[in-house]
């Protein structure tokens, strides 16, 4: 896909695959409008890709996305939005602190059908609004609890939205495998097939220019996943019980 003067929205942009994403898109001759929490990695990052403008935003903090939604819908349509935000902490159910459980729900899920309400009236017709759940969400995996569940009910989320919002909206859902970032810098064992940010971020935009509804990388291994998932339980339990 051609991507030069394209107008489009990154949610997620300070960090990781969104990060990877902007520099990307930056160097393919993008419009960005770059939005996170963190303003200052946001204005560094405008920086490095040219013209890119900055509209920091909390998916948490009610109106936030509101405001930032109000501002661009004075302006030229979109041609699309990409949502990476989320948040993640791995670890024993036992163990959950209640207040980090909620914010996941609140920035994973919340915050993304928040981003599906309000995003898609910014979009000219055929816009793309490209949604990040995970191969996390295919099948419960210990340790992954409340994000694994954001994550399954984005992916869920996703195919509602791409039934209802067509064919005004092309929606989009990725699913990535591991990607090395901040994120998966988290995990304590080792996780097979794992990609760079770059490279997560050229598959993203490779899938994007095609047709479809999932863009799912890399195969080698979400292709297990998928296998996994369609295993009767009684065998699927007792394989992802072993990674406990
Ligand atoms: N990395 C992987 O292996 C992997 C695998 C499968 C799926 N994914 C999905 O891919 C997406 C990107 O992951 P990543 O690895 O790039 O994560 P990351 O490096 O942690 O980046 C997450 C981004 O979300 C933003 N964010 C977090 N909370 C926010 C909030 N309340 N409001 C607005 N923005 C917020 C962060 O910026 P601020 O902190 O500045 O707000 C950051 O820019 C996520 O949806 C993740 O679930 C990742």
């Amino acid at each position: 896909m051609d991507f030069t003067g394209r107008r489009i929205w990154l949610i997620g942009a300070s960090a990781g695959i969104g990060a990877a994403l902007a520099r990307a898109l930056a160097g393919r001759g993008a419009q960005l409008v770059l939005s996170a929490r963190d303003g200052d990695a946001l204005a560094a990052l405008a920086r490095e890709c040219g013209s890119a403008r900055v509209l920091p935003l909390d998916l948490a903090r009610a109106g936030s996305l509101d405001d930032a939604v109000r501002a661009l819908a004075a302006e030229a349509p979109l041609d699309a939005v990409i949502c990476t935000a989320a948040l993640y902490d791995p670890g024993r159910v036992a163990e959950l602190d209640p207040a980090r459980a909620e914010a996941m729900v609140r920035v994973n899920l919340l915050g993304t059908l928040d981003v599906a309400r309000l995003c898609p009236p910014l979009l000219r017709d055929g816009g793309q609004l490209v949604l990040f759940g995970s191969v996390a969400g295919y099948l419960g995996l210990p340790g992954g609890q409340p994000y694994s569940a954001t994550k399954a009910a984005v992916n869920n989320l996703a195919e509602s939205l791409a039934a209802e919002l067509a064919p005004r909206v092309d929606v989009r859902l990725v699913c990535p495998g591991f990607v090395e970032t901040r994120l998966t810098a988290k995990n304590r064992f080792a996780m097979p097939a794992i990609l760079s940010p770059e490279a997560a971020a050229q598959a993203v935009l490779h899938g994007m220019g095609r047709p479809g509804f999932e863009i799912h990388f890399p195969r080698r291994f979400t292709l297990g996943m998928k296998l996994l998932r369609l295993l009767p339980y009684a065998l699927s339990l007792r394989l992802t019980r072993r990674l406990g």
